[in-house]
């Protein structure tokens, strides 16, 4: 299964700011964000990442799979595409090859990339990289045993100040 995380980061590269304020995050992004998981139908996010998002800004509703991971695998879900899994990354990609999908998306947040980076599980990711500069915020990963040579994929301005950055992840 090829799985891609796909983060708007500061030019800093944090993942948000201290006050969790989204207000820097350009609608290029949110399209993206919309695209890519229209593309896969199928999109992980950790619970944090999901209590945001949910109900109304899901990036998925009736159809696809939303892994979310959680240990509250008994809460209820926000639509039907919703699943609550307290299981390791390499048996959720068990789990959504099971269900037919042949690609993912990580869309965050920090706990969530790291877990998939640290188990080797990532293929590509896509930084979208906002003008601004946090001097305090999470990192695109949590400190971890991991390093990776990137493969420059693709440049796009995506507005004038927006850059997106693609990196195929050698392994
Ligand atoms: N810039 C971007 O593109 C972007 C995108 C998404 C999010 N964000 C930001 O990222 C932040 C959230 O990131 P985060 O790292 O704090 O949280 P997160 O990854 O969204 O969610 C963390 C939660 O996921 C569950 N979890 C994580 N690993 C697990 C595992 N191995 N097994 C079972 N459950 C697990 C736990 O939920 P339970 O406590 O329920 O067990 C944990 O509290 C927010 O501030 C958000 O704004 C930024």
């Amino acid at each position: 299964m090829k799985i891609t995380i796909y983060m708007a980061t500061s030019a800093n590269s944090l993942t948000s700011n201290e006050r969790n304020d989204p207000f820097w995050l350009s609608q290029e992004y949110g399209q993206g964000f919309m695209q890519i998981a229209q593309q896969t139908k199928a999109v992980i996010m950790g619970k944090k990442t999901y209590n945001i998002l949910a109900p109304d800004y899901l990036p998925l509703k009736d159809e696809g799979t939303l892994a979310v991971l959680t240990h509250d695998t008994n809460a209820a879900p926000a639509n039907e595409a919703v699943v609550f899994t307290d299981k390791t990354p390499p048996e959720i990609v068990a789990m959504l090859e099971g269900r037919g999908h042949r690609e993912a998306v990580i869309i965050g947040g920090t706990a969530t990339t790291t877990a998939f980076m640290q188990a080797g599980l990532v293929d590509d990711i896509i930084l979208v990289i906002e003008p601004i500069l946090f001097g305090g915020g999470l990192p695109l990963f949590n400190p971890a045993d991991f390093e990776y040579p990137l493969h420059l994929r693709e440049v796009t301005k995506l507005n004038d100040n927006t850059i997106r950055v693609h990196y195929s992840i050698a392994k």
